[in-house]
Parts: C-alpha cells; structure tokens; sequence
C-alpha cells in the first residue's frame, strides 16, 4: 500500500476514535447521542459499529488532524475536508452522526454521515478515493463475513440503520448497499461466501425496482435469490422498531418469497388485470419466467398459482410452457 494511503487509513482511525469518543462520553456529542437512543439504537451497538458525532464546528477535523501531523492536502484527498476560494479548509462532515464505513479487513475507509435536523441532504458520505469505492464494498461485510459463512445466506439491505438494527436484533448475516445500484462485484463478493441472498430493500416503489435489479443480477452469477416483503411504507429498520425482532425474523426474513412469487407479483403493477388483453400479455411474460426453470415440480407449482388466479386450466398453461421451452431448444 502507498504511504499516502496508509496515512489516509490512519487519519481515518483516529476519527473514527474520536468521533466516538465524542459521541459516547462528551456534551460536545451529546445531540448524537440522544439522536441514536431516540432511535434504538443501545450502547453496545454504538459500541460495536463505533458511531460518532462530529461537531458544528467549521473546521474541527481539520484542526485535529493537522495538529496530529497530517497534511492538509492528504485531508483533502481522504474526502474529509474541502478547500474554499480563500484556501481555507472546511471540514466536510459537521454536526451529524457519523457511521464508519470499514472495508472488508475491518479498517475505516470513509464515513456516512447523517443529519440530525431536517436541514441539508439527510447522508453525506466521504468522497471516493483509492480505498473507499462505493460499488466495490459492502457495508457491514467485515462483522457479518462469518455468520453469511455459517448460514451460507447473507440479508443485503439499502442503509446503515437497516444494518444496525437487524444487527441488534440478531439477525447477524447482514450487510448493506449505501444508497447506490447493487453492482456486478459486489455480487460476485457475495456469491464467494454465500448460495442465497436474501434481499430486504425498502418497501418503496424505488426500493421494489431496485430488487428487480439487483435480483436480476444476483442470479446471473448464481446466486438463489428470496425476497423479504415490507409494506410501502416499511423498511427493515422501521419493521424492526415497530415489530420488534421475533417478528422480523419469522414474518421477514423466514418469510421471504422465491424470486419468482416476486416476480409474479412486480409484473403485475406494469399491467391493468382488469383488462383482458393486458391479462393475456401478463400470463405470456409470467409462463415466459417460468419456461426458465429447470424443475418439473417447482414449475408445477407456480402453474397452480397462476391457474388458481386466472382461471386457465393447469394443463393449458403446461402445454404453453412446453411450447416455450421446444422453441428455445
Ligand atoms: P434511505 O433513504 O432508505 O435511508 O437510503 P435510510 O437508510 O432508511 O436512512 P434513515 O433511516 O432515514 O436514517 C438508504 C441508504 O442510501 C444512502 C445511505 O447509505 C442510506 O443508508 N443514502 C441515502 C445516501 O448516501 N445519501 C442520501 O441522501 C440518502
Ligand atoms: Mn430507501
Ligand atoms: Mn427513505
Ligand atoms: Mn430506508
Ligand atoms: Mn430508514
């Protein structure tokens, strides 16, 4: 590693440090503080993911951190503070929670940072440098990596807190996206530990496209897919917090559907069932989905669905996938 980078990685751990330090024990972190408790999330947990405050201060960080021997311009490079006009430096992260992001060795690499307050974007995340590239990592993937061995499954989810809390709860083989696109070598990270990803986006319009997508993806490396179901207007972290985490296990994660019940059910919002002609072209795309699969009896099974929802006979739907899977060899 560059001696650049290994500065990087040291500045980074004294803030992770710090940050903490502040949070869990100072008045200057005392509103993140509060900010964690109001959202359940107990000392051990703050604890385990070293959370943090930074200060409303303009240029604390920096400060702190050039009076440790670091150079201003390494700050900079590290996505930790931004050079104004006047070359006066300002520190990027300022009165907001902070979430260390580790890479896969358990090192901080960069931070998400969370307001507190309604005011500006609700994360701001460091800068990408050589260490920290968003599509290349998993949040959370250092802790989680033994329980998704132990399990051969891992849970991936959209946020930090999604992670925090099922973490708390228990549910340990956690790991998370932040905020972006599932990517093609985060898939592949995965499909080295585990067969099955379970994946347990937001209950959103978006958080319901983004798992088309990234199921999608997930199976063309060979991963098996399940997907966990949330209300609307859930996700995993709100679950938790208002079910609590027996809940979460046996009504979430035990409960997650094949990709293709998913699937049957994404489709659906393209088309108007209550017209016939959009009815036919949704059965099409659906027996086209099930001609893929391998297995007599689990085609069977979806055909049994589909027959008891459409009122086709089991033996006309069969027929059709058969004629499907003659035409593609
Ligand atoms: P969400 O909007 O679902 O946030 O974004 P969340 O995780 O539920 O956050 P809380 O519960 O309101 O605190 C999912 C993830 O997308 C990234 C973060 O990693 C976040 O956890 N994100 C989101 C950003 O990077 N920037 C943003 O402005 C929003
Ligand atoms: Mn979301
Ligand atoms: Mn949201
Ligand atoms: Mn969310
Ligand atoms: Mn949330």
């Amino acid at each position: 590693m560059s001696l650049e980078n290994q500065n990087i990685l040291s500045a980074y751990e004294w803030l992770t440090k710090l940050y903490h330090h502040l949070l869990r024990f100072t008045k200057d972190g005392k509103e993140g503080y509060s900010y964690f408790k109001d959202r359940g999330v107990m000392d051990e947990s703050i604890d385990e993911f070293q959370l943090g405050f930074a200060p409303n201060v303009k240029d604390f960080t920096a400060e702190f951190l050039v009076k440790k021997g670091f150079h201003q311009q390494l700050l900079i490079k590290a996505g930790l503070v931004t050079l104004k006009d006047d070359n006066s430096v300002t520190d990027r992260f300022r009165g907001r929670v902070i979430f260390p992001i580790r890479n896969h060795l358990g090192k901080t690499v960069a931070f998400g940072a969370r307001s507190i307050t309604d005011q500006g974007p609700k994360y701001l995340n460091s800068s990408e440098t050589e260490l920290f590239q968003k599509g290349k990592l998993l949040f959370n993937f250092d802790l989680a990596k033994r329980y998704i061995r132990k399990e051969s499954e891992a849970v991936l989810f959209e946020g930090y807190m999604d992670v925090i809390s099922a973490y708390q709860a228990g549910v340990k083989n956690v790991v998370a996206t932040m905020g972006t696109a599932l990517t093609e070598s985060q898939a592949k990270l995965l499909k080295r530990y585990v067969d099955t990803v379970i994946l347990c986006y937001d209950g959103d319009r978006a958080g319901l496209e983004a798992t088309y997508k990234a199921a999608n993806l997930l199976r063309s490396v060979g991963c098996i897919v399940k997907i966990a179901k949330l209300n609307e207007d859930m996700d995993p972290d709100s679950f938790i917090k208002e079910n609590g985490a027996e809940a979460f296990q046996n009504e979430v994660i035990k409960a997650s559907d094949t990709f293709i019940s998913f699937y049957m059910r994404f489709m659906k919002q393209d088309y108007n069932l209550s017209v016939e002609g959009d009815r036919i072209n949704y059965i099409a795309t659906i027996l086209n989905q099930l001609a893929m699969i391998d297995s007599p009896v689990e085609r069977e099974y979806y055909v049994k669905e589909l027959s008891n929802e459409f009122d086709f006979s089991m033996d006309t739907l069969t027929d059709e996938i058969q004629t499907i899977r003659q035409k593609k060899g």
